[in-house]
């Protein structure tokens, strides 16, 4: 697997660093009040096991399934909900994780779902944001890394549904993204 990546973006050492003052940032922000997590699935899943972990209050965790790039390295540009029942958030305080804010869609369509579902205040916090224009008028309240406008792989980010399990941030072989694996 390893060898299918051409080079380390942002490596394990560096996200643990950040993680510690992410994590004590949206405490803060939170100010004691109680809060539900929001976990967009699946990309956001390893971020917020470590992020989480951090966080010494007892949390609630939710998960959301939703899908936009189906398998390419482009967004569709359509954000589908995968879920038959969504989490239960009204009159509460959500934090909503997703792994990267690239088009804006997803962040943009699942902070409106909450918000509809009676959520009372939704903040929001990705790993990753790409240095873009956004289709969607949309921003993170707390972000890891701002990264330039490339494709990139590892710490829950797939391709083709893999990779999502390399501990770093990647950016992977042309050869390998050609061939589709
Ligand atoms: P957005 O709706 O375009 O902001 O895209 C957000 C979703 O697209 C993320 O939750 C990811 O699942 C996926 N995504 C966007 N950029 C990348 C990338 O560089 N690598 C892997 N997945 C990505
Ligand atoms: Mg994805």
């Amino acid at each position: 697997m390893h060898d299918d990546v051409e080079k380390v973006l942002i490596d394990e050492e560096v996200i643990e660093r950040r993680l510690d003052v992410l994590s004590a940032r949206i405490l803060e922000e939170f100010s004691g009040r109680e809060f539900v997590v929001v976990v967009i699935l699946k990309g956001a899943l390893v971020f917020t096991a470590d992020l989480l972990r951090r966080m010494p209050i007892p949390l609630e965790i939710e998960c959301i399934n939703v899908a936009s790039y189906h398998g390419a390295t482009e967004s569709s540009g359509q954000v589908d909900f995968l879920d038959a029942k969504l989490p239960a958030v009204e009159g509460r305080s959500v934090l909503l994780v997703d792994d990267i804010l690239d088009t804006g869609r997803t962040l943009a369509a699942v902070g409106e779902k909450l918000r509809e579902q009676g959520a009372e205040v939704v903040k929001s916090c990705v790993l990753l944001s790409k240095d873009k224009e956004r289709d969607a008028e949309v921003d993170a309240d707390h972000v890891g890394f701002y990264i330039g406008d490339e494709f990139v792989v590892g710490y829950g980010l797939d391709f083709r549904g893999l990779y999502r399990n390399l501990p770093f941030i990647g950016v992977l072989k042309q050869e390998v993204i050609k061939d589709g694996r």
